[in-house]
C-alpha cells in the first residue's frame, strides 16, 4: 500500500510528551523513562524527544517505537488501536476475506418479535489463498458453512443494526481468518467479533432467537470496531 509510513501514521495520532511519567509502557513493560524494550527489527532513528508519545484523545502514553512495532503487526491500513482503552484512531478495517453479502425480508416473524417481519442476511465468502493481511500468507484458507444465513427483526432497530452491518461488511470487519473456536479447525473463515443470530425458529446453539439483548449487544460490539450510529448515516 503505498502513502504514509508507519511512522507518520503512529506521528498523526500523538502528542509530545516532555518529561515521560515514571510508569511503564504497557506494550513492552519497561520503563517510559527508558528505551522501548522492542526488539524487533529497527524502526528507523528517534530523537530522545520523540522516544514517547501520548495518544490525542485517550491520553495513554507509549514508547513511540512499540506503537510503530503494533501498528507493523496490523493490517497497516493507515488506523491505530489504543491497546488499553481500545479508543479507534482513523478507521479500523478488518482482514475478511472477499465474498458477498445480501439481504431480503422474509414474512415471518422471529420469537421475540412477533409485530415484525425478519431481515435475513445471506454471507458468501469462498475459499482462498491468504494475502498479506492474513496469519499465514500465501497458505490456503477454507471456508465452512456458507452461504451463512443471519437474521434481524425487520424493526427500527434492526434495520440501524442492518445499516451499521453493511459499513462493518465494507470495512471487512465481519469475518477474518483464523481458528475456528467450535471446530478447531485453522486458516478458515471465521466470525470476527460481531454476533449474528444464525437460528430463525429455534436456539439449539445459543445463537438463536429469542434474545432480548440481542440489538444492543451487537451495537456495542460494532462501536467496540469503531462503526456507530453516525456511520449508518453517511455510507
Ligand atoms: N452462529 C452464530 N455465531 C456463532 C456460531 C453460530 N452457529 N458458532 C459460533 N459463533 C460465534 C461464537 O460465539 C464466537 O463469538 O462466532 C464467534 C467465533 O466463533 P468460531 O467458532 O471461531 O467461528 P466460526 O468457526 O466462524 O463459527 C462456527 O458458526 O455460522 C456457523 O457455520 C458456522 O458452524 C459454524 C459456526
Ligand atoms: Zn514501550
Amino acid at each position: 500500500r503505498k502513502g504514509k509510513t508507519p511512522e507518520e501514521v503512529v506521528k498523526k495520532y500523538l502528542q509530545k510528551v516532555k518529561s515521560p511519567p515514571e510508569e511503564d509502557c504497557t506494550i513492552c513493560m519497561e520503563p517510559l523513562v527508558g528505551p522501548s524494550g522492542y526488539k524487533g527489527p529497527a524502526v528507523g532513528p528517534i530523537s530522545r524527544a520523540d522516544s514517547v508519545g501520548r495518544l490525542a484523545q485517550c491520553g495513554h502514553q507509549y514508547h513511540f517505537q512499540c506503537l510503530v512495532a503494533m501498528y507493523n503487526n496490523g493490517n497497516k491500513d493507515g488506523s491505530l488501536q489504543c491497546p488499553t482503552c481500545k479508543t479507534i484512531y482513523g478507521v479500523k478495517t478488518g482482514n475478511q476475506p472477499a465474498g458477498k453479502m445480501e439481504y431480503h425480508i422474509i414474512p415471518h416473524s422471529l420469537p421475540g418479535h412477533p409485530d415484525c417481519k425478519t431481515i435475513r442476511i445471506i454471507y458468501n465468502i469462498p475459499p482462498g489463498i491468504q494475502g498479506p493481511e492474513h496469519p499465514n500468507p500465501g497458505k490456503p484458507f477454507t471456508a465452512r458453512g456458507f452461504p451463512r444465513h443471519c437474521y434481524l427483526p425487520d424493526s427500527e432497530r434492526g434495520r440501524k443494526v442492518l445499516r451499521l452491518l453493511l459499513v462493518a461488511w465494507d470495512r471487512r470487519l465481519i469475518f477474518s481468518v483464523g481458528t475456528s473456536s467450535t471446530t478447531g479447525e485453522s486458516d478458515t473463515v471465521i466470525w470476527n467479533e460481531v454476533h449474528h443470530k444464525t437460528e430463525f425458529g429455534s436456539n439449539l446453539t445459543g445463537h438463536g432467537f429469542p434474545d432480548p439483548g440481542h440489538l444492543d449487544n451487537v451495537l456495542e460490539e460494532l462501536r467496540v470496531q469503531g462503526i456507530t450510529e453516525d456511520d449508518g448515516l453517511t455510507e
